[in-house]
């Protein structure tokens, strides 16, 4: 048989589906809080909204940018919702949010190249710098300080050959919010590099203690930002698989040209969605973030009151980022949390080596499974 190539043998190593895997071969009941997506079920306008769109006869391709009055409705949110202003004609419709980050990457970072991003993150970026044949680089924020974002240290890793830095604010796993002066100064320095800054935005709407707001919004060279956004996390559709990418036409026109080969544009009947979802009622999506911070607040709270654990308090997305004082790494440690007190954490190892020793709970998950499963985890690190 033919071995698999170098890039998908490189790409093929997410210590974080090892763990889902393990959790679903296992017995008895695992609270189950290693999975990044909403508990929630889409709410039921949108759904209708798409089934209306099916019967209606919007079954067909659609232009590989996607349908005008999608684009239309996303640039209005993503002004509403995060400060990003685009036209539409700046905004291409995607896949979910991976789409977009993988076609920005494809058209962008040229062989060779250097994809920046803060460390620990989400591992998606470095798989697709791969895939572009760039050369992705981990650049680690301090435990200490929180896993806030540091300008300097940034700056100080690029160079001549660097294409592109992502900043993902909240952070997948950190559930950090970037602080905005820190954000203004990174992307100054990509710019300085001529480098883009790809800003993944789809948690943007679930920031806690402030104002959403997009790193484009906050820059002083919004066309050096190629915008991320989805419906995934704020809407709860991540089966839908919309999402999209805005920013300079260069860059876009060379994206709807590359899709084409791929996946040529995103669903019909999921554009159709999502303008439910971006132009209907806000009351369904206000509940589900009110639920998100609740849970952030017990969470936190929770963790701040356990010994043997530290972790920073989220302030975004819904993932809460902990160092467990125990001389274990974390896949180890994870599946010892699994087998022995039934509750499954995604390894910090997962998301690059400055996540070595640490774990992420998402709390995108009930209360009464958020109670048992944090119940586990103290007895667990308690009899480690
Ligand atoms: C940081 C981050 N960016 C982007 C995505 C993409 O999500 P989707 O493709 O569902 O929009 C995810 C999903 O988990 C994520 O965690």
């Amino acid at each position: 048989m033919h071995e698999p190539t170098a890039r998908v043998r490189q790409a093929d190593r997410s210590q974080i589906r090892v763990m889902f895997d393990r959790a679903a071969a296992a017995d008895g009941d695992p609270v189950r809080l290693e999975v990044g997506e909403p508990d929630f079920d889409t709410p039921a306008h949108v759904v209708e909204a798409a089934a209306e769109a099916a019967r209606s006869g919007a079954t067909h391709y659609t232009s590989n940018a996607g349908l005008p009055e999608t684009r239309r409705a996303i640039s209005d949110a993503m002004a509403d919702e995060y400060g990003v202003e685009h036209g539409v004609d700046e905004i291409v419709v995607t896949v979910g949010g991976m789409e977009a980050l993988h076609l920005a990457t494809l058209a962008v970072v040229g062989s060779g190249e250097e994809l920046l991003y803060p460390g620990p993150a989400w591992p998606n970026y470095e798989t697709q710098a791969v895939l572009a044949d760039g050369r992705p680089v981990e650049v680690p924020l301090s435990a200490a300080d929180g896993y806030a974002l540091d300008a300097a240290r940034l700056a100080d890793r690029m160079g001549p050959d660097t294409a592109a830095v992502v900043l993902t604010t909240p952070s997948n796993p950190t559930g950090r919010v970037y602080d905005p002066d820190t954000v203004r100064a990174v992307v100054a320095a990509a710019a300085d590099h001529d480098a883009y800054v790809i800003a993944d935005d789809v948690y943007a709407a679930l920031t806690y203690d402030r104002e959403p707001r997009g790193v484009a919004a906050l820059s002083d060279h919004p066309d050096h930002v190629l915008t991320v956004g989805s419906c995934s996390k704020t809407y709860a559709m991540t089966g839908w698989r919309l999402g999209w990418l805005a920013g300079d036409r260069s860059v876009l026109d060379r994206v709807v040209t590359i899709r084409e080969a791929t996946t040529a544009c995103a669903s019909s009947v999921a554009q159709h969605a999502a303008i439910a979802a971006l132009t209907g009622p806000r009351e369904p999506f206000e509940e589900m973030y009110e639920a998100y911070e609740r849970r952030r607040d017990y969470v936190a709270d929770r963790l701040a009151a356990m010994d043997g654990v530290s972790a920073p308090r989220p302030e975004g997305a819904f993932y809460a980022f902990l160092e467990p004082e125990v001389d274990a790494e974390s896949l180890p440690f994870a599946t010892y949390l699994l087998e022995d007190h039934g509750v499954v954490l995604a390894p910090g190892s997962g998301f690059g080596a400055a996540g070595e020793g640490r774990l992420r709970l998402s709390f995108a998950n009930s209360m009464e499974r958020l109670e048992t499963g944090l119940d586990r985890l103290e007895a667990g690190i308690a009899a480690y």
